[in-house]
């Protein structure tokens, strides 16, 4: 598949629930293999943000698009991780991954698509475990296995909401490592729209981060996150530069709190 013009566009994007505005005024642009982190509190959108552009909601007013096409419904060509493991129970591991590999290559035999889903798995640490079910995994493991999945479906867009949030410290270091790994391994790069609400996580893994403030949800800043990868955690965070970004970015995100407790 070729991930030529693999941008993502959104352009005076607006969301109502009804009379509630949920997003408002929002432009943003990804150019394709950036790894863009939308980070925002919660209730400032970002979910809702995320689910526009994999089509699962509808624009109230405004544009998105996704590789110079408007967005009308899910596709294939966009991979969605939630935080919660989105893997069918009833299936084994390995079928929920060759599941996904037989949406991006419908013509392969059955034991082929098994033996790519096997190989997709050893590439997330899971190389022993695809004959279980998913109930036999810990959470750290369902994780990994539901973006071995995402990426076995091959889509020039990654879109992932607080992917790892429900995990420990540990395997949550443990599969952003892997991300960025796997991201950084693949030409051409995938278009990653991470969302999270982890100033550090936005830090260590993006090139970009879009800062979201809430009511209505809209993208109050954009920064640059210019620092080398790979990307050390140790060094990053001991780094005069991360924690001048990260105080801009605090720093803005407490004005928009205080600019809407004044206009309250
Ligand atoms: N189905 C829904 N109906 C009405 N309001 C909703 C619905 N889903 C989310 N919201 C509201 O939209 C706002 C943004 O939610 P969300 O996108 O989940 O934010 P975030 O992911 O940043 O926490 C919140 O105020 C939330 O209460
Ligand atoms: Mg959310």
């Amino acid at each position: 598949m070729t991930h030529a013009g693999h941008s993502l566009r959104i352009e005076r994007l607006k969301f109502a629930y009804g009379d509630a505005t949920i997003l408002d005024g929002i432009d943003l642009s990804v150019h394709e293999g950036e790894f863009l982190a939308l980070l925002g509190p919660s209730g400032s959108g970002k979910s809702t943000l995320l689910r526009l552009i994999a089509g699962l909601e509808a624009p109230t007013a405004g544009l998105v698009s996704a590789g110079g096409r408007p967005v009308a419904g899910p596709g294939t060509d966009r991979a969605v991780v939630f935080q919660h493991y989105a893997l069918f129970p009833w299936m084994t591991v390995v079928d929920n991954v060759a599941e996904a590999v037989a949406k991006a290559h419908p013509t392969l035999s059955r034991g082929e698509r098994r033996e790519r889903a096997q190989a997709q798995l050893a590439r997330v640490g899971l190389g022993e475990v695809g004959r279980h079910h998913p109930f036999e995994l810990s959470g750290g493991m369902q994780q990994r296995a539901a973006i071995a999945r995402a990426l076995a479906l091959e889509s020039p867009f990654l879109l992932m909401d607080e992917p790892f949030g429900a995990l420990d410290p540990i395997n949550r270091a443990r599969l952003q490592d892997l991300l960025v790994e796997v991201w950084r391994g693949s030409s051409p790069r995938r278009t990653v729209v991470f969302v999270t609400h982890d100033v550090d996580e936005a830090l260590l893994l993006a090139d970009r981060v879009a800062v979201m403030g809430a009511n209505p949800g809209r993208v109050i800043a954009e920064y640059p996150v210019a620092f080398d990868r790979p990307r050390q955690r140790a060094a990053l965070f001991k780094d005069a530069g991360f924690h001048h970004l990260r105080e801009e970015i605090a720093d803005a995100l407490d004005a928009d709190t205080l600019a809407h407790l004044e206009a309250a």
